[in-house]
């Protein structure tokens, strides 16, 4: 099997040189990590299951025009994506305050926000990703003004498609985060949506019980990580063709 280049390996996924140029590879891991990396496991069959997950988002997106990277899934792990220039801004929606909102604004978790809340982050390691405003995005020259309002309509977009697809299957969106990135098509510079969706970086509750679906399963300690994330892949009815038991799939081709 022929080797492929590897472009660059974030903490979930690993992006690969693709077939053609303009492509890439992009490969989910069962790696978890929270806090900025200073929490470590793996959690078995996580990396088929988003990659199965945030196709089918991405599916769903792309057939309502809002535009995004995914091209095609290759195999359980790998699914081929267009290259794009990513915009060093991790854009969170949010519905219900959870995490972090809650410490910095002393808002008790679950509490139904008063409106949708976009916030900014950028997207910085070594900085741990400090929360930032427009002023500071348009100010640096991370994102034109223009791009921006496109970052945010598409966002809203986003939120208000996921919050129905979610609720029709007795999820509750709470808040989740997306990126983008510049694409060079047609002569024109385009952005679109690009990264991942998953319950790596959603928060879905169960409308009925309020039990977490998610990562903080994770971050939290609280355990049944894998049952949750197979829990959202059923009701979204992609479980992996091989069921449950079928999760490991194949190692990165490295
Ligand atoms: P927060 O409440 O910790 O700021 O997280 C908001 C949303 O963003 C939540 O759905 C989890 C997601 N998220 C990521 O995808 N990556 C991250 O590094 C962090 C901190 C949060």
């Amino acid at each position: 099997m022929t080797r492929r280049r590897r472009i660059y390996e974030g903490k979930a996924k690993v992006l690969f040189e693709g077939p053609e140029p303009g492509t890439l590879v992009q490969y989910f891991k069962d790696d978890a990590t929270a806090f900025n990396g200073e929490k470590k496991s793996t959690i078995t069959g996580k990396g088929v299951l988003n990659n199965r997950i945030s196709e089918h988002l991405m599916t769903k997106l792309s057939n309502i025009g809002i535009q995004n990277h995914f091209i095609r899934r290759l195999n359980m792990r790998e699914q081929l994506i267009k290259e794009v220039e990513i915009i060093p801004v991790e854009v969170i929606v949010r519905n219900v305050a959870a995490g972090s909102i809650c410490t910095r604004l002393g808002i008790t978790e679950g509490t139904p926000l008063p409106r949708t809340i976009i916030e900014y982050c950028f997207k910085s390691d070594e900085l741990n990703d400090p929360i930032v405003s427009e002023e500071h995005i348009t100010a640096f020259g991370w994102a034109t003004p223009q791009e921006l309002d496109e970052i945010m309509t598409q966002s809203l977009r986003v939120n208000d498609f996921l919050s129905g697809l979610f609720c029709g299957i007795g999820i509750k969106l709470i808040d989740f985060k997306l990126e983008f990135g510049r694409i060079y098509e047609d002569d024109e510079i385009q952005v679109i949506l690009a990264d991942e969706i998953s319950p790596d970086n959603c928060r879905l509750w169960d409308i009925k019980t309020n039990e977490k679906l998610d990562k903080d399963r994770f971050r939290r300690d609280l355990g049944g990580v894998e049952d949750a994330y197979q829990e959202v892949a059923r009701r979204l009815g992609i479980l992996p063709e091989g069921g449950p038991g079928d999760l490991k799939g194949p190692t990165a081709i490295q």
